[in-house]
């Protein structure tokens, strides 16, 4: 079998960190691009991860270019470029600046690789796959973002913490847009088949949830420069995965709906199927009216970012000027 190919959009933190995973899982050879005054940063990380693999002997191999034409035949392709939050700044304030680098971005998988599976990074995170869908001309099974896995990693991470069990049991679901009012279904999570409600207290399960939806400004508090990248860069992983390997695994991503949850023609963080076929099925799960109304709220947000733009982006035409 040919190895795969993995393009990586952005070689800054999560995007170094995910050609490090990529390599380590052996997925395929990884192409890590980003624009030309980042050159240097690229080729170093490819040249160190490729150094590392002597060390441990893997097979997978890391380019780092700034020439789109060598992301050209990825089989699956995931989108960091972009700039990360600023202490005190939410995701929505990183609007105008990284839908420009979208546009440029998507206008590049569409000449360079129509046919990648296609996982967005970049935030606000549900508005920047609606834009590059559209600009991309991207099939709607073949573009999700990646949010739900992380926010649903960082629940289960608290929720093992406050009980000191092993996260390995904790089965959790955040679904909904990723901002402050994703939703969180405590209903619907179990720790080895308990259910979360009869192991917590209210007030326990409030604060933990508080903290899953503040999950990513705390890291961009502790940071101060930048956001967090290595549970986004594994999650990221983990949804390669599923695709390039037939894994066929339900994982909370923001796919395009169609009527699911009464939501049509925009991306939201929902289950789903993800294995070769891209997005091969998107579950839907029973809310009660609390949860319908949490779900409502936050799909708000998420359409009123996407109002703010969507005017200005169209499929993107090339002409020979390009
Ligand atoms: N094409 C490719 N890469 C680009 C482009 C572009 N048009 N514009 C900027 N970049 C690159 C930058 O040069 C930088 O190396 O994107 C990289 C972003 O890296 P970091 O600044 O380290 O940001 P990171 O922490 O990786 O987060 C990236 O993911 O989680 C989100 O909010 C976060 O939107 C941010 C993105």
């Amino acid at each position: 079998m040919a190895k795969k190919k993995i393009g990586l959009i952005g070689g800054g933190q999560i995007g170094g960190n995910l050609a490090l995973l990529a390599v380590q899982k052996n997925l395929g050879d990884v192409v890590l691009y980003d624009i030309p005054v980042a050159e240097g940063l690229v080729k170093g990380k490819a040249l160190d991860i490729n150094q590392l693999s002597a060390v441990d002997g893997y097979d997978s191999r890391v380019l780092g270019t700034t020439d789109w034409k060598d992301v050209a035949g990825s089989d699956v392709i995931i989108i960091t470029a972009g700039v990360p939050r600023k202490p005190g700044m939410t995701r929505e304030q990183l609007l105008d600046v990284n839908l420009t680098i979208m546009k440029d971005v998507a206008a590049n998988i569409k000449q360079h690789a129509p046919n990648a599976f296609v996982i967005n990074v970049a935030n606000p995170l549900d508005a920047m796959v609606f834009a590059l869908h559209k600009i991309a001309g991207l099939k709607d099974n073949m573009v999700v973002g990646m949010a739900g896995v992380l926010d649903t990693s960082r629940f289960k991470c608290f929720v093992a913490e406050a009980l000191n069990t092993s996260i390995r049991d904790v089965e959790a679901l955040v679904l909904g847009g990723h901002g402050d009012d994703m939703v969180p279904l405590v209903r619907h999570s179990t720790v080895g088949g308990v259910p979360l409600t009869e192991l917590l207290p209210k007030d326990k399960l409030d604060a933990i949830i508080d903290r899953t939806r503040k999950g990513g400004a705390e890291l961009v508090g502790l940071y101060k420069t930048g956001s967090a990248y290595f549970a986004p860069a594994a999650s990221s992983i983990s949804m390669a995965e599923s695709f390039l390997f037939d894994r066929k695994r339900v994982l909370p991503v923001a796919a395009l709906l169609k009527g699911q949850y009464g939501i049509n023609d925009f991306f939201f963080g929902v289950p789903a199927q993800i294995g070769a076929g891209g997005v091969e099925k998107i579950h839907t799960v029973e809310l009660n009216e609390s949860e319908k109304a949490e779900i409502a709220k936050s799909f708000a947000s998420v359409k009123a970012t996407v109002d703010a733009y969507d005017g200005t982006v169209t499929l993107y035409e090339w002409d020979d000027q390009d």
